[in-house]
C-alpha cells in the first residue's frame, strides 16, 4: 500500500518511520534540510522503540506518486493551504488521516478541498486524536518520549468514512502504533482539546516543559484555562466534571513531564502556534452562545502576538 505523509514535523515523521518499517512504500514531503538529512542518513527515531528508517523524502508534493492513503500531518495553521494543494494534486483523494490537535479540523479541510477540487471529501477524511509524545530534534531526527495512542471512530459505529477508518485501523495496528476505537470521537476530541487548552498556552507563554504545570503558579493558570474550556465543552454538549478534567490534565502533565509541548516547540522555532485551532476554537464556541472566556481570550491574544518574536523575546 503506497502511503503519502504530507507534513514532516514530529508526528508526521514518526508515523512515516513506523509505517515504512511495517513494509509500506512511504513518501514523506519535508522541508529541504529534513529531506536532505533523511536521504543521506535515514530518519532516526530516538527514545521509545528507536531505530533508523527509510521513507522516501520528497521536497515537493508535485513529486509524489498517486497514494493509496494519505496522512495529512501539517500543523493546523498550514491545514487549509496544504489540503488545497493535496486536492489539486490528487483530485480523487484516497483515505486521508487528520491527527491534528484542535477542533473544527474536518471543517477546514473539507472547505479547502471543495474550493480546490470541487469534491466532497466526507467519505475519505478520518479524524483522529493523537497522544504519541514526539519532538522533532533536528533534521532527520525525532524523539519519541513514551507510548501514547491514536484514537479513531470505531468503523463498526458507521458513518460515511467507515471504510477509510477501517483502513487506518489496520495500517496503524500493523505498524505497532497503539490504536483505540471509540463510538463518540467528538467527545475524545474535546477531551484532548481541554488538555491542550490547559497545557499548551501556559508552557508556550512561560517556556516551561509540561511537568512544571503541576507546580504553582503555573498550575493555577492552567486550571483557569481548563475550567473555561470545560465550560465551552458543556455548551457544545460535552460535560466534563472538574474531577475528570483534572485527572486528565494531571495524567498527561505527569506522563509528558519532560516534554516541551507542541506549542512551545512552535514558539521556539519562531513559527505560528496552533492557538487558534485550540483556544481560539474553544472561545469561538463559547462566544457563539453568548459566553465570554476572558482567560482563554487573553492567551489567544498573547500567543498571536508572539509569532515572529519567539527567538528574541524573554519568557
Ligand atoms: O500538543 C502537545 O504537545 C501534546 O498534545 C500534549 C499532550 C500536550 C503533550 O505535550
Amino acid at each position: 500500500m503506497k502511503l503519502l505523509v504530507l507534513g514532516a514535523g514530529a508526528v508526521g515523521s514518526l508515523l512515516a518511520a513506523r509505517l515504512s518499517a511495517a513494509g509500506h512504500p512511504v513518501e514523506l514531503v519535508a522541508r529541504p534540510d529534513h529531506a536532505d538529512a533523511i536521504r543521506a542518513r535515514g530518519l532516526r527515531v530516538v527514545g521509545t522503540s528507536p531505530g533508523t528508517f527509510h521513507p522516501s523524502a520528497l521536497d515537493d508534493l508535485a513529486e509524489a506518486a498517486p497514494p493509496d492513503a494519505v496522512l495529512l500531518t501539517v500543523k493546523t495553521f498550514d491545514l487549509a493551504s496544504a489540503s488545497g494543494r493535496l486536492a489539486r494534486r490528487f483530485p480523487r483523494l484516497p483515505p486521508t488521516l487528520l491527527p491534528q490537535n484542535g477542533l473544527g479540523i474536518e471543517r477546514t479541510v473539507e472547505a479547502a478541498i471543495r474550493a480546490s477540487a470541487g469534491e466532497d471529501a466526507e467519505a475519505v477524511l478520518v479524524r483522529a486524536s493523537n497522544s504519541i509524545p514526539v519532538t522533532l530534534v533536528g533534521p532527520g531526527v525525532v524523539r519519541q518520549a513514551g507510548v501514547g495512542e491514536i484514537v479513531l471512530r470505531d468503523p463498526a459505529s458507521g458513518g460515511p468514512a467507515r471504510d477509510a477508518a477501517a483502513l487506518f485501523v489496520t495500517l496503524l495496528d500493523r505498524a505497532g502504533i497503539p490504536v483505540r476505537l471509540v463510538d463518540d470521537l467528538e467527545r475524545e476530541l474535546w477531551r484532548k482539546a481541554l488538555i491542550n487548552a490547559a497545557i499548551n498556552p501556559v508552557t508556550a507563554l512561560h517556556r516551561v516543559p509540561n511537568g512544571r504545570l503541576l507546580e504553582l503558579p503555573y498550575r493555577e493558570e492552567a486550571t483557569g484555562l481548563l475550567r473555561e474550556a470545560q465550560r465551552a465543552a458543556a455548551l457544545a454538549g460535552f460535560e466534563f466534571s472538574d474531577r475528570e478534567a483534572d485527572a486528565d490534565f494531571e495524567r498527561v502533565a505527569r506522563a509528558t513531564a519532560e516534554n516541551r509541548s507542541s506549542m512551545l516547540q512552535d514558539r521556539d522555532r519562531g513559527r505560528p502556534t496552533e492557538v487558534d485551532a485550540i483556544s481560539g476554537e474553544i472561545l469561538r464556541v463559547a462566544v457563539a452562545q453568548g459566553v465570554d472566556l476572558p482567560r482563554t481570550r487573553a492567551v489567544v491574544e498573547r500567543l498571536r502576538a508572539t509569532v515572529g518574536a519567539a527567538r528574541t523575546e524573554p519568557s
